[in-house]
């Protein structure tokens, strides 16, 4: 049988203003519109890993509001298992986003009942997690669960990816624990609270740092620029990403983790892994919205038909 991809992570609703720029500090600026969309990393990561036709389930929590029932049944739609999602006391989730002319954003979360997502309730889980051939996190919900998750996924021998958006300190131990962390640049600086002049020689550096602070494999998403891998002492790898017209990048990293954990648990390797999840995010770029912008998997093999050669380099 097929193992699934278990996402423990956060489930939001999307505020979305489109606006010709982000506003400044005291600024206030017209909108061109606005739409709610289904997202949460957590949840956007199962969606798209869902769409790309992997088995996935959720643990997570949504408020005991009605955006709480919206939030599931977008999940149940998308084909993901929400049998470990909790109904909770309070509101669910929002994120409010600012998204610009170029599709950049600036996201502000509010956790609602993504905060409440203690490590008792994941233990409540634990048969789901066993079974496991992926488990999927992100830091939208408290550290502690994170914690627990990677410990009980170092018990298990299952392996575990973190994606540290929105970025805060990690200890030791967790780096040590997960399998893959996969932050992006702002991210990568707050977690090494250093700086990086935009050269392959200091991503190179930075992901040396992550490695030597313990963490097994690192995968940095740098953007347009593409992705640098860094497995131990192997040498480094960087995959390009795929030029398109970008209309909204929310939830763009969202897609290349779950796109990477799909194509590691198909069996490709690791640079393919990440070439694949390149095309999943380049897709989702070009659509408005968080989950509504997973392509599905024909989408994806459409794309790469297209865009045949595979876009890796060596670090200069
Ligand atoms: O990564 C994008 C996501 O971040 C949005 O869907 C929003 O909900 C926030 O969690």
């Amino acid at each position: 049988m097929q193992k699934s991809i278990v996402v423990v992570g956060s489930i939001n609703l999307d505020l979305v203003a489109g606006a010709d720029h982000i506003p400044r500090v005291g600024e206030t600026v017209i909108g061109r519109g606005f739409k709610t969309f289904y997202g949460g990393k957590g949840a956007n990561q199962a969606v798209a890993a869902a769409k790309l036709g992997c088995p996935v389930a959720m643990v997570g929590n949504v408020g005991d509001d009605a955006f709480g029932t919206q939030l599931r049944n977008g999940l149940n739609d998308a084909r993901v298992d929400t049998a470990c999602v909790n109904t909770v006391e309070g509101p669910s989730g929002v994120a409010l986003i600012t998204t610009d002319l170029r599709g950049e954003n600036s996201i502000v979360v509010v956790p609602g009942a993504n905060g409440h997502l203690t490590p008792k309730l994941v233990e409540k889980a634990a048969p789901l997690l066993e079974r496991a051939g992926f488990l999927l996190t992100q830091l939208e919900i408290p550290l502690e669960t994170v914690d627990y998750l990677a410990q009980f996924a170092e018990r298990h021998n299952i392996p575990i990816m973190l994606d540290p958006a929105p970025a805060r300190e990690l200890s030791q131990a967790l780096l040590r624990r997960v399998s893959w962390i996969t932050p992006n640049e702002t991210e990568t600086l707050e977690l090494l609270k250093t700086n990086i002049r935009n050269g392959d020689q200091d991503y190179c550096a930075a992901a040396d740092r992550l490695l030597a602070c313990g963490a097994k494999n690192v995968l940095l998403k740098l953007g347009a620029r593409g992705c640098l891998i860094a497995q131990g002492t192997l040498p480094k790898e960087c995959v390009r990403a795929f030029s398109v017209n970008a209309v909204d990048t929310t939830a763009a990293g969202d897609a290349f983790n779950a796109g990477f954990a799909v194509g590691l648990m198909r069996g490709y390797t690791v640079s393919h892994s990440a070439f694949f999840a390149s095309a999943v995010a380049a897709i989702s770029v070009t659509r408005p919205g968080a989950q509504p912008s997973m392509p599905s998997g024909q989408e994806v093999e459409r794309f790469l038909e297209q865009h045949p050669t595979a876009p890796t380099k060596q670090p200069s």
